[in-house]
């Protein structure tokens, strides 16, 4: 999966002007981390587990009464932490198109398509994602699905159904598509009817589908299209910004051998931490700011990196993603939450917990379907996660009440509340 290059020490010598457009090489490469290798395995899972049902030589198949052996599942994560490119890498480990002629010597004629990506279209429209679907079958098969089924005469039902058959067709073995959060922007209903759509697709035509997008996806997938497949998938994952651990540095370790620069440095614990601080995990933004300091540290002729040097690039360039950073930085949940392409606090997915994942032991608004309403008509719940910092005045509470004190009786011992008398 991983993807390195060798740098050749002869490149360092090169004019300045040649070595600041071969840093743009550092964007090529590819570390692979824990989270990649569990959405490896996920992915592979659901491929194999989703051919089983739809083994073209069972009756069953033939005669449409098989049953869906097909899973789903959802990929969220900060904007920036390497979900797109992942997944072009681990699908890339598969064949996309695989002829079948002959099957056990006999004749046996078939295309077969492990996979296709697609984008949800930036308005979240049906139909966007219908004509994308076309285009890309006739780009990996040489089919003119587009011209014949995306000409404006078909009704975007009829796109749906058509859409539905060819992936029947061609045995896709799994659809991704990327950047749901955009289904945020449909028109009303568009987004409910993308989903049940996806749902048709896994539980009738038994097609994996698997759906990336930023947390801004959640509003979406929660309520009706979490109940329809539940139970049936791999259990969801989430790519949170990269902690200040092995992982963090396993991959600055990974990207920097990469340094044009005349005088390459070793990677300090300083410079990692600067590393971390300016960055505060984003992959995206370790790549670019890394770039970013070899460009100004060659055009400047200083041609070595330093902490100090990281910093003011970062100042420069990092203009437009400070506030965010900062947010970051701070803990500051309210400001947090005014991004919500990184902000990974309201997730809940119900999914199988990964290692890596980060808990949070903050109060979080979780915003649930009424089913009551005919017109989907959303409350607010609030869900308490267990809370295990000492200083929670949750937990100094729960601690202590068997003691006979109330609440107010217990903080007020422990110096939390004061009076006026100091005053
Ligand atoms: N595992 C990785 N190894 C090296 N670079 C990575 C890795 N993951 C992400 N990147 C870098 O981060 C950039 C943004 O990744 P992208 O896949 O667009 O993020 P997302 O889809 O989550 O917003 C990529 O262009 C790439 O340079
Ligand atoms: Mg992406």
């Amino acid at each position: 999966m991983y993807l390195y290059f060798t740098l050749y020490k002869e490149e360092r010598k090169l004019d300045s002007q040649y070595r600041v457009h071969l840093i743009g090489r550092l964007y090529d490469v590819f570390q692979p981390l824990a989270l990649h290798l569990d959405l490896e395995g996920r992915v592979g899972r659901v491929i194999r587990q989703g051919y089983i049902g739809r083994n073209t030589f069972d009756k069953a198949f033939v005669s449409n009464t098989y049953r869906s052996t097909a899973g789903s599942f959802t990929l969220l994560g900060v904007s920036g932490m390497g979900k797109t490119t992942a997944i072009k890498r681990i699908l890339n480990m598969y064949p996309q198109v695989i002829v079948h002629s002959k099957y056990k010597n006999k004749e046996f004629s078939r295309y077969q398509v492990v996979f296709l990506r697609i984008e949800c279209s930036y308005d979240g429209s049906v139909k966007g994602l219908c004509l994308s679907f076309f285009n890309k079958v006739d780009e990996v098969l040489g089919t003119d699905y587009y011209s014949r089924f995306g000409n404006g005469r078909l009704s975007v039902d009829n796109m749906l159904v058509a859409m539905s058959n060819i992936a029947k067709n061609i045995s896709l073995g799994i659809l991704v598509i990327d950047e749901i959060q955009n289904l945020s922007k449909s028109k009303s209903g568009g987004a409910e009817r993308m989903l049940n759509f996806f749902v048709t697709l896994v539980n009738t035509i038994g097609l994996p589908v698997l759906l990336i997008g930023t947390p801004e996806a959640m509003g979406v997938l929660q309520g009706k299209f979490r109940q329809a497949r539940r139970g049936s998938g791999q259990g969801d994952m989430i790519f949170e910004r990269l902690n200040y651990d092995m992982n963090f540095k396993l991959f600055l370790n990974a990207i920097w051998g990469y340094q044009w620069t005349r005088r390459p440095i070793v990677l300090t614990e300083e410079l990692k931490d600067v590393f971390y601080d300016q960055s505060q995990g984003i992959i995206d933004i370790i790549v670019k700011l890394y770039a970013l300091t070899q460009t100004k540290a060659i055009l400047g002729g200083k041609e070595t990196i330093t902490p100090d040097l990281v910093r003011q690039v970062a100042d420069e360039n990092l203009r437009l993603v400070k506030p965010m950073l900062d947010a970051l930085r701070t803990g500051n949940i309210l400001e947090m939450i005014k991004y919500p392409d990184v902000y990974t606090g309201n997730i809940n997915l119900n999914h199988e917990s990964p290692s890596f994942q980060r808990h949070t032991n903050t109060t979080v608004i979780k915003k649930t379907n009424s089913t009551s309403g005919n017109k989907g008509v959303s409350r607010s719940k609030v869900r308490i996660t267990a809370p295990t910092m000492d200083d929670d005045i949750r937990i100094i509470i729960k601690n202590r009440l068997r003691d006979d004190k109330t609440a107010y009786e217990i903080l007020k011992d422990r110096g939390l509340i004061k009076g006026c008398e100091g005053l």
